[in-house]
């Protein structure tokens, strides 16, 4: 498998160097140094099983898959205001500062460069360092400039784009998204459809460049960029980081109803103060986030096939922007569930998370693994990678997977099939012959 080889620098490129890019840079400095482990992360830290019960072969995701080594990631990026990393991360609190001022000389020279923003798209933030120019395709073309300057500079093997910039306003999908010609005139008449995140999207699948969405804006999930990441043989995955309240809601659903437990409300609330739960007090950055999250259920509870169980089901969601907490959230589900005959029931879950340190690892992952899938000459929608999304992409004709170990079982099968190795069902009969 020559193609699958991983030598040379792999850079990861990060619209939007906020709370999630920098505890994720930050980290991946301190794991180098052996000053933790890669805890969270599924391809540092996972196995995988490989043939038979008995064969006993189990080995970790990085020593089965080619995936880059950490010791090769060169990371950039792009944001509105003109701050290093270093400064980035002691604003944001989420890592100690003394493990900050450790690394201050490293943070300091992961270059970021201006973004292409418009207020239009995040209304709640305001930043001087933006690219201008006569329309949107020359900012892209701007962006182009960026990526191959620091290709040529770290003299990468390959590179990788993901958004952990904020989350837009909610749009869908129109004619300008249709096709990548209509896409391309819109850049250049400056359509009001085509969003920041989109113009970075483009800029990276121009160049073949694995594209990863971490925020529930539509980016690359629109037709056009879909076409274009076909036709430049370039994988593409999104949206939406499941990391807290809904990773949870992923775990325990497919639980319920395995076990034909009956729920008739869900009601989720968060408390939330870093700068993305400013961003999220904006009504229409809400809805695309409310949008991402409310259709986990409904997928999985399946109510109209199960109308006894799910059809009144009765599911909210709430984002509630409380400073104090910073990054520190806190989720609560109440969950009124009915079991024999009817009864009633409740589960209360209080989850006082820490967005950032959930967020992060998903990051790492899913850069590996889209570098991955480009050696393995993958290209288009990954869907074998909704484990790490609230709101997979797929076709347009097939519904998301959402249940979390549904989306395991794929995630692992997707690996042997890459590497050769036999896939496994879970039948096991053949044992007992
Ligand atoms: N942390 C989590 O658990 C989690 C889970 C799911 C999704 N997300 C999403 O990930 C994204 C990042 O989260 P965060 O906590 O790091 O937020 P953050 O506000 O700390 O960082 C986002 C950064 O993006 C920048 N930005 C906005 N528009 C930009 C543009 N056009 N170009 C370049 N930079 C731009 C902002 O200035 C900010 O620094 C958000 O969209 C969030 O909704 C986070």
């Amino acid at each position: 498998m020559d193609n699958l080889k991983t030598k040379g620098k792999l850079g990861i490129l990060i619209p939007g160097m906020g709370a999630v890019a920098s505890t994720l840079i930050a980290g991946v400095e301190a794991i180098k140094s052996n000053k933790s482990k890669p805890i969270g992360s599924m391809s540092q830290m996972g196995t995988i099983r490989l043939g038979k019960r008995t064969e006993n072969r189990v080995p970790l995701i990085k020593d089965f898959a080619p995936l880059a080594d950490l010791e090769d990631l060169v990371f950039g990026g792009w944001d509105i205001n003109n701050e290093n990393l270093y400064e980035i991360c002691i604003r944001n609190g989420v890592l100690e500062k003394s493990l900050v001022d450790d690394m201050k000389s490293y943070l300091k020279s992961v270059e970021i460069w201006p973004a292409v923003f418009d207020k239009k798209y995040v209304r709640r933030l305001d930043g001087d360092y933006i690219k201008t120019g006569a329309n949107k395709m020359t900012l892209a073309e701007q962006l182009e400039e960026d990526i191959n300057n620091f290709r040529k500079k770290y003299n990468t093997r390959a590179i990788v784009m993901i958004w952990c910039g904020s989350t837009e306003i909610f749009f869908k999908a129109n004619d300008v998204h249709s096709t990548i010609d209509k896409f391309e005139t819109g850049l250049i008449n400056n359509d009001p459809e085509i969003s920041p995140s989109m113009i970075y999207a483009y800029a990276a699948l121009k160049n073949g460049i694995p594209f990863a969405n971490g925020a529930p804006n539509l980016t690359v999930d629109i037709p056009a960029l879909i076409e274009l990441s076909k036709k430049t043989g370039t994988p593409i995955a999104g949206k939406d980081f499941k990391t807290g309240q809904t990773l949870m809601k992923t775990i325990l659903a497919p639980g319920l109803k395995a076990r034909q437990i009956g729920i008739n409300g869900w009601f989720s609330t968060n408390i939330l103060g870093n700068r993305d739960g400013e961003v999220l007090d904006d009504p229409d950055s809400f809805k695309t986030k409310e949008e991402s999250k409310l259709s986990v259920l409904d997928q999985i509870l399946q109510p109209d096939i199960y109308p006894d169980l799910y059809k009144d089901l009765y599911h909210k969601v709430r984002i509630n922007y409380y400073p104090p907490r910073g990054d520190n959230k806190e989720g609560w589900d109440n969950i009124d569930i009915f079991g024999w005959l009817g009864y009633q029931m409740q589960i209360k879950l209080d989850f006082l998370c820490r967005d950032s340190i959930l967020a992060a690892p998903i990051c790492l992952d899913l850069v590996l693994f889209l570098d991955l899938a480009k050696r393995a000459e993958m290209s288009g929608i990954q869907e074998w990678l909704s484990f790490f999304f609230k709101s997979p992409m797929t076709l347009p004709e097939l519904y998301p997977e959402h249940d979390l170990f549904v989306q395991l079982a794929k995630l692992k099968n997707t690996l042997r099939h890459i590497m050769g190795e036999e896939l496994i069902t879970h039948l096991g009969l053949d044992y007992y012959e």
